[in-house]
């Protein structure tokens, strides 16, 4: 592994030693405590962020290495004097042996990875990827149920622009059978001519208008928040989870978030054993870790 831009390079082979290594990690960091000595990790965020960059600024010094940390790289950067995404790349190569992307270009990413001589992790590129986050998403499934093949998940929200979906589903791709309801805010539809079952074969969807469409036994509702520094005045109604709306399914099902949050999940689930959301959050870090672990062995 050199680079990783999207979810689709993440083969099931690779997802399995991830989450193994994610597991030793959190169960006996001091192994891994000098793993990243002597590596500097730039993390360059052009967008807003407290999870994916604290976690990851927290996970390479866990791991013995130093990070050099842009939190608004829009405001902070030479990018305010006119430079270029790519000129940025060329200058923090030099003081970085791997470089943390968010950006609100679809592209920025693999544009990044394609001049670069040092190891680019995507951390959200506009609306179309956030693998990172799709790799703890999963992992918090499969630490769930012990399997990905074969679950029925619920997706809820923002499906046209949320990124934690669709690198979501690029993921679930890499398992067999796995069973897709998508409940859209709204006209926020998954853009159907990228996510589909010709795409995506080793997944089946289903479109669903309201609540009382998605199966009972579902495994995993992934609610989402609306997009709004994306959405251009598209129609939308937020889809709010609460007790009531929980109770509608079965008691073993999980309640995921990539988070933040704003009204879309009730704040009186937090502690219910179902709500996973901040679990989830947690997991990033171990996962983090065994990523950066595995692009620098
Ligand atoms: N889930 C996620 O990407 O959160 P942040 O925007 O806080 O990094």
């Amino acid at each position: 592994m050199r680079h990783l831009i999207s979810a689709n390079e993440l083969s099931q082979e690779i997802l399995t030693e991830l989450f193994k290594r994610a597991d030793e990690i959190r169960e006996n960091g001091k192994q891994y405590a000098d793993r990243l000595k002597g590596k500097i990790i730039a993390t360059l965020f052009f967008e807003p962020s407290t999870r994916t960059r604290l976690s990851f600024d927290s996970a390479v010094m866990r791991l013995g290495g130093d990070v050099l940390s842009t939190e608004n790289a829009n405001g902070n950067s030479s990018a305010t004097k006119g430079e270029s995404l790519l000129d940025t790349i060329r200058i923090v190569e030099n003081y970085a042996d791997a470089i943390i992307i968010r950006h609100p270009d679809n592209h920025s990413s693999s544009e990044a990875a394609r001049i670069s001589t040092v190891p680019i992790i995507n951390a959200g590129s506009g609306n179309k990827e956030h693998p990172t986050q799709s790799l703890l998403d999963v992992y918090t499934i499969y630490k769930r149920f012990g399997k990905i093949d074969g679950l029925k998940i619920a997706l809820f929200g923002d499906l046209k622009f949320g990124r934690t979906a669709h690198s979501l589903m690029e993921l679930l791709n890499q398992y067999q059978n796995v069973e897709v309801y998508c409940l859209a805010a709204g006209d926020l539809k998954l853009p159907e001519e990228e996510y589909n079952s010709h795409v995506l074969p080793n997944i089946t969807f289903h479109e669903c208008t309201t609540i009382s469409e998605v199966p009972k036994e579902i495994n995993v509702i992934y609610q989402t928040r609306i997009q709004k520094e994306r959405n251009d005045g598209i129609a939308c109604e937020p889809i709010r989870i609460d007790k009531k709306i929980l109770d509608q399914f079965s008691n073993e099902v999980i309640l995921l978030h990539p988070l933040p949050r704003n009204d879309e999940i009730s704040p009186e689930l937090d502690d219910d054993k179902r709500a996973m959301y901040f679990e989830q959050a947690k997991n990033g870090l171990y996962v983090r870790m065994a990523l950066l672990t595995k692009i620098f062995e």
